[in-house]
């Protein structure tokens, strides 16, 4: 069992495979936290709450008055600390009471233990699929004022490095409590000679990695853009000082959420660190009314004592199999073309055919037609919302170019745009109150489009509908989920004046609902979030779609930082990746055809050109392309990942895909500027079994794992820029 309760001690030891978590409850009721690391043997580990600092130990007096105290909450590490009573750090919570007042302070109530790990109602969350995957420990804290009671919940996995926390508000009073402030966990680690790291960018160049030192003070990531955002990634690591790739403690914490999110580190004066992470409490607020309860998402915490790739590794498996869900979750990924930038809006189904049949010839498995085919859409200024069929670019309707793609062999894929709406549509004419927008003040366009009001329930049955029509119409079996702009003026004509600071939460609660009806209702629908790129390339989407398009930048270059920071949390299988024409269409730079190959094989592999301009040679570049990625695929999506060499931190990229049973691998290297006069480098592998012995397609020689990760493989004398070489090994004993 990997939750043990130490009654006497009132103290809880969590153990993971190879971490410990230990939270105590003190004799005033306080929830401690006392320890997150290694594996510890013992549970009797009270002694970890730290001792008073001196200046405050002559404090535990006797008051002289009944209504006053001494509770020096300032020094305590805890794991749900609120505002108001001494403690004057960040909040976990905070809620107002009917007389105004904002001071909390929960204390220990009861606690149950039970096996597996619950749903968390309307939120996406990682899950077991039996009982003995996981234990779970739900304490209950209790306001003694105001009524609001807390469930902090922790499921620990038994094959998985990871802690799964969230928390429910819930108002047990009979007065009303607004929540101001309601995060999903937080915690006290005792030092602060951490660094903090996180990933953070722009549209195309989405996720790159920042690391510095943390420093007293507060350090904090968030988005107010109602999405999880291009700017910042709802994830953080801190890592001790010395922590590498491959060794070193680091701690990751990973937001299951979509919308707008807070993720900090603060350092006190004590220079302990409160890490805590959830939905920002910025322009939030929820009325809970009494006997009603709040939700928080779910924070996925990971511990690794061997560095950073490890923690990936942990992150890269609970997601890839107890986040993600349906029936393409344990299927290989098909290679797409998709039309977007061969076309743009400019096509019509006989130019769509065309791709199409070179596709076909070439092995590609899957037609992804883009933006512009419905409506009158044949530029971004109009239609989103009018999902029924552009005639005039498809004269036999979706039904007949679906036909015609199906029909070379193909699957036949679509794209949409759900949550948006253009004032120039049928939709905004007959319903202009269905976008978010405060009364009195002007609508923001963003792309010439506006954000639909998911809050409202008959908004959602009214897209949704539409589009449960269109996937009924035609053969598609894949959907491209598109959101092109974030939000702003976020108001819902549906809620109340005190409920308006809610609309950006339920917002993300009522798209989860669309979400979850439309894979319900379609289960043999391979779903794709995308957002303007990697815009919302997070937890939450991955949980109702399994792969996400990684970002708007198809340049090989480009996306080799983009995808290396994407891999510090997410799956190869997750990430779509794809080939595009040169100059490349986002900076303009020509790389090798095979350089973009090999680039986009880090992902779920696909095409985003204009197959019909090929020359032969090219042809026969991505036909052999094509042909290797189905070969490699199996390693690559369901792999262990092993990042090599660093895009940020040199002239060169390498990494690798190892099967678990170590029997196969592919190794990629990516030098990028040409230098002259180079040095002679070896590439030392990671991953292989030392004992095995492998054979590298296209190498006379077998070498053992050991020769491989420890001596490292000659690397060809690059010639030019943006040279790239991939190795294919296969285990040949055993
Ligand atoms: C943004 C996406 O990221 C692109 O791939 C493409 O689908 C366009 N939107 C279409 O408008």
């Amino acid at each position: 069992m990997p939750i043990y309760y130490n009654e006497p001690q009132r103290l809880f030891h969590l153990q993971g495979p190879r971490y410990s978590y230990v939270m105590q409850v003190t004799p005033e009721g306080y929830l401690t936290h006392l320890y997150w690391g290694r594996r510890l043997h013992s549970h009797d580990l009270a002694w970890l709450l730290p001792p008073l600092p001196r200046k405050l130990r002559g404090q535990f007096r006797q008051p002289p008055v009944p209504e006053c105290r001494y509770e020096p909450l300032e020094t305590l590490p805890q794991e749900y600390p609120g505002y108001g009573g001494g403690d004057f750090r960040h909040p976990a919570y905070q809620v107002q009471l009917p007389d105004g007042s904002t001071v909390g302070e929960l204390t220990y109530l009861t606690h149950r233990i039970e096996p597996g790990k619950p749903r968390l109602s309307g939120l996406p969350a990682t899950y077991v699929e039996s009982p003995d995957e996981a234990e779970t420990l739900v304490i209950t804290l209790a306001d003694r004022v105001s009524g609001l009671t807390v469930d902090l919940t922790y499921t620990v996995f038994a094959h998985h490095d990871a802690l799964a926390r969230s928390a429910r508000l819930q108002n047990t009073g009979s007065g009303n409590l607004k929540v101001l402030r309601a995060l999903s966990a937080a915690l006290d680690f005792h030092r602060s000679d951490f660094d903090f790291l996180h990933l953070s960018g722009a549209s195309n160049r989405e996720r790159y990695i920042e690391r510095t030192p943390l420093r007293p003070g507060m350090q904090a990531i968030e988005s107010r853009r109602g999405a999880s955002s291009h700017q910042q990634n709802p994830f953080i690591a801190l890592l001790s000082r010395d922590a590498t790739e491959d060794h070193g403690e680091v701690y990751g914490f990973s937001l299951v959420y979509s919308g707008n999110f807070v993720a900090q580190a603060e350092v006190d004066m004590y220079h302990t660190t409160r890490v805590s992470m959830g939905i920002n409490p910025f322009d939030f607020s929820w009325l809970l009314e009494p006997g009603e309860s709040f939700q928080t998402p779910e924070v996925v915490m990971v511990y690794s004592d061997q560095g950073l790739g490890a923690m990936s590794r942990t992150y890269h498996d609970l997601y890839r199999t107890r986040l993600a869900r349906g029936v393409y979750r344990d299927q290989v990924r098909p290679i797409v073309v998709n039309n977007w930038e061969a076309t743009y809006f400019d096509f019509d189904a006989e130019k769509l055919e065309s791709i199409a049949r070179v596709a076909a010839d070439l092995g590609i498995e899957v037609f992804v037609l883009d933006d512009g085919w419905f409506g009158h859409r044949d530029n971004d200024e109009s239609s989103l919302g009018d999902w029924y069929v552009n005639t005039r670019k498809l004269p036999g309707g979706l039904s007949d170019l679906a036909k015609r793609v199906s029909s070379l062999g193909l699957g036949f894929g679509l794209w949409f745009e759900p949550e948006m709406i253009s004032p120039d549509s049928d939709l905004y004419r007959q319903h202009p109150d269905w976008c978010l927008h405060v009364p009195g003040r002007p609508r923001t366009l963003r792309r010439h489009q506006l954000v639909l009001d998911f809050t409202r329930p008959e908004v959602r049955k009214a897209v949704g509908d539409m589009i449960a029509a269109v996937l009924r119409s035609a053969p598609i079996r894949y959907v491209k989920w598109d959101m092109n702009r974030n939000m702003t003026e976020i108001g819902s004509a549906a809620l109340p004046p005190e409920r308006q600071r809610e609309t950006a939460h339920r917002y993300i609660l009522g798209l989860y609902e669309l979400l979850e009806r439309l894979t319900t209702e379609f289960p043999h629908v391979l779903f794709e979030s995308c957002a303007g790129g990697g815009g919302r390339f997070d937890p939450g989407m991955l949980y109702y779609m399994p792969q996400t398009w990684t970002s708007d930048n198809t340049d090989a270059i480009g996306r080799l930082k983009i995808q290396f920071g994407t891999s510090i949390v997410y799956p190869a299988i997750a990430m779509e990746a794809h080939v595009s024409a040169v100059p490349n269409h986002q900076v303009g730079r020509i790389t090798p055809l095979e350089t973009r190959g090999h680039v986009a094989m880090a992902g779920n592999f696909g095409y985003e050109l204009d197959l019909t301009k090929l020359t032969e040679k090219e042809r026969a570049t991505i036909r052999d392309q094509v042909a290797t990625y189905k070969r490699i695929r199996p390693v690559i999506q369901f792999g262990d990942l092993y990042r090599i060499l660093s895009p940020f931190e040199g002239n060169e990229a390498a990494w690798i895909y190892v099967t678990k049973d170590k029997r196969q691998a592919v190794a990629f290297y990516v030098h990028i500027l040409a230098e002259a006069n180079p040095p002679v480098r070896r590439l030392r592998l990671k991953g292989l079994d030392p004992d095995r012995t492998y054979r590298i397609e296209g190498m006379d020689r077998l070498y053992r794992g050991d020769e491989l990760m420890y001596a490292g493989l000659y690397l060809p004398d690059p010639w030019g820029d943006f040279q790239s070489v991939m190795w294919h090994l296969q285990a040949v004993d055993g």
